[in-house]
């Protein structure tokens, strides 16, 4: 953490990614801000063929490709990163492994994850064709702090939006990604004020 202004607390943020890391971008984007308090200081990927690496890549940004079954060697690895930038938050994006149980015990409260659907409904894969199955009336996206059970831990943030007659599982992924470029930029920095 490095203090600008005398005022403002900017806090080092780490992303994982999976795949698009259309998120990752929309984060970026935000710390570009100057009433943004967070940088991006590290990407973090299970996958080498991940396009969001692109964003990380393009604005400089460390990025590193691990090998999560591994374990030993993450242990190290990972959290040397996080030591020598000085993390205070990892933000879950896309990211599509489970991390090993020692991880929420060392970081505990400092791992935030976001979610497509209204948690604690749909937690797991396939949200939207389960909320279309389902004939919900209205769907969202939730930001949420990691524990060890899936998509489970306490609420961040979570905003709905209304599923129409007339909208698809498709229709429906592309309106709670928009809505999702937005929400985690906005929880990121309540996380962080409240550090
Ligand atoms: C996002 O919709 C995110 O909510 C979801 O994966 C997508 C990643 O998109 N995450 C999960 O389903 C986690 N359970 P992105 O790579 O373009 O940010």
């Amino acid at each position: 953490m490095k203090k600008l202004n005398g005022n403002l607390n900017i806090f080092n943020l780490a992303v994982f990614i999976s795949g698009r890391g259309s998120n990752l971008n929309s984060i970026i984007k935000h710390s570009l801000k100057k009433k943004s308090n967070y940088q991006v200081k590290l990407v973090i990927s299970n996958n080498k063929n991940a396009k969001g690496l692109t964003f990380a890549k393009k604005k400089g940004i460390k990025n590193l490709v691990i090998d999560f079954t591994k374990s030993k060697q993450l242990i190290k690895k990972i959290i040397l990163e996080l030591n020598k930038k000085d993390i205070k938050l990892i933000c879950l994006a896309g990211f599509m492994k489970i991390l090993p149980g020692y991880f929420f015990k060392l970081y505990n409260g400092k791992i935030i994850n976001i979610h497509p659907s209204l948690l604690p409904k749909y937690k797991g894969l396939r949200t939207h064709e389960r909320v279309i199955l389902n004939k919900e009336k209205f769907t969202g996206c939730t930001i949420h702090y990691v524990n060890r059970y899936l998509d489970s831990g306490k609420i961040i943030l979570q905003k709905k939006i209304k599923v129409k007659k007339i909208d698809t599982p498709e229709t429906i992924k592309k309106k709670v990604l928009k809505l999702e470029h937005k929400m985690y930029p906005e929880a990121i920095e309540k996380v962080l004020i409240n550090l």
